[in-house]
């Protein structure tokens, strides 16, 4: 019997399954993640374009807060479909001048989508942005889950106690299980949802020529929490290249998808750069 052709494969698609460990993709993002198969990603981090925040054309794509809404209702749907069952999808908010576009963003992705978190990225040094109010340091990341069961390991990123503290704790004769509290102890407290992580600063080693860099800490915190080594992990804006550093150092697959041709030009740069270093 004859073989039936295998329908054409659309442009760019990526089904999960490619040999190569990473892949940028210099279009837009929407479009792409059309494109990709359902179901096929681990991982998604997502750091958008804020909404007029910035003096960047692509800051500045929409007439209005509801057409900024309304493309980023689809591109977060998209990624959902893209997620697979247990996946997560963390997605950056903005910071200073309007928040509040942010928070109607969030109410109506909690309002369709499961909600899984909502991490407070103190950045420890403030955006001197307002004169009327407090001055914005933190940035919000609210996680959406496609399943009640998302893959998440809360070891993966424990921070050390001091010795000081452990001493304390152990004088605490609560605890029934004293080998398990001293083994706790030892593998360090669990990470909160408040991340107090310096912002990149001009003269950081790290800088790269993107606005809005983000440190490899920051994003290293979510690969090793939410996927594991060999998982496919998307990001659908990503500048500088930041979340492909990570996945790469960490042994994930990742896929990258950036609109700028100087922002891929500087991604790839930093990736040749790990290499090579
Ligand atoms: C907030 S920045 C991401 C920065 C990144 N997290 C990093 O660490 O470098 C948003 C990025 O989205 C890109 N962008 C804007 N609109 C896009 C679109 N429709 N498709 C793909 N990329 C887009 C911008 O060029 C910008 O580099």
């Amino acid at each position: 019997m004859k073989k039936k052709p295998s329908p054409p494969r659309p442009r760019n698609c990526y089904t999960g399954d490619e040999t190569k460990p990473g892949r940028i993709i210099c279009g837009d993002a929407l479009i792409e993640l059309q494109q990709m198969a359902s179901g096929s990603v681990q991982l998604v981090i997502a750091d958008p374009p804020y909404f007029q925040v910035l003096d960047h054309a692509w800051d500045q794509q929409w007439p209005d807060a509801e057409a900024y809404l309304d493309w980023s209702m689809t591109w977060l749907g998209e990624a959902m479909r893209v997620l697979c069952a247990n996946g997560l999808i963390y997605c950056f908010g903005q910071l200073g001048k309007r928040e509040h576009t942010f928070l109607h963003l969030m109410a109506a992705a909690t309002h369709r989508w499961q909600f899984h978190d909502l991490i407070t990225w103190d950045r420890v040094v403030g955006y001197n942005e307002r004169r009327d109010s407090f001055t914005p340091a933190t940035e919000l990341i609210l996680v959406l889950r496609k399943s009640a069961k998302p893959k998440f390991n809360k070891s993966a990123v424990r921070e050390p106690y001091d010795a000081a503290t452990i001493k304390e704790y152990l004088r605490d004769k609560r605890y029934q299980d004293q080998a398990a509290r001293r083994r706790h102890l030892a593998a360090g407290k669990f990470a909160t949802n408040l991340w107090r992580i310096p912002s990149l600063k001009g003269r950081s080693g790290e800088k790269c020529g993107h606005p809005t860099q983000k440190p490899l800490k920051l994003i290293e915190r979510i690969v090793l929490t939410s996927s594991d080594p060999g998982d496919l992990v998307l990001d659908p804006f990503l500048g500088s290249g930041t979340t492909a550093m990570v996945a790469k150092q960490h042994g994930r697959r990742w896929l990258g998808i950036e609109m700028e041709p100087a922002y891929v030009k500087i991604a790839r740069q930093r990736l040749k750069a790990k290499i090579n270093g």
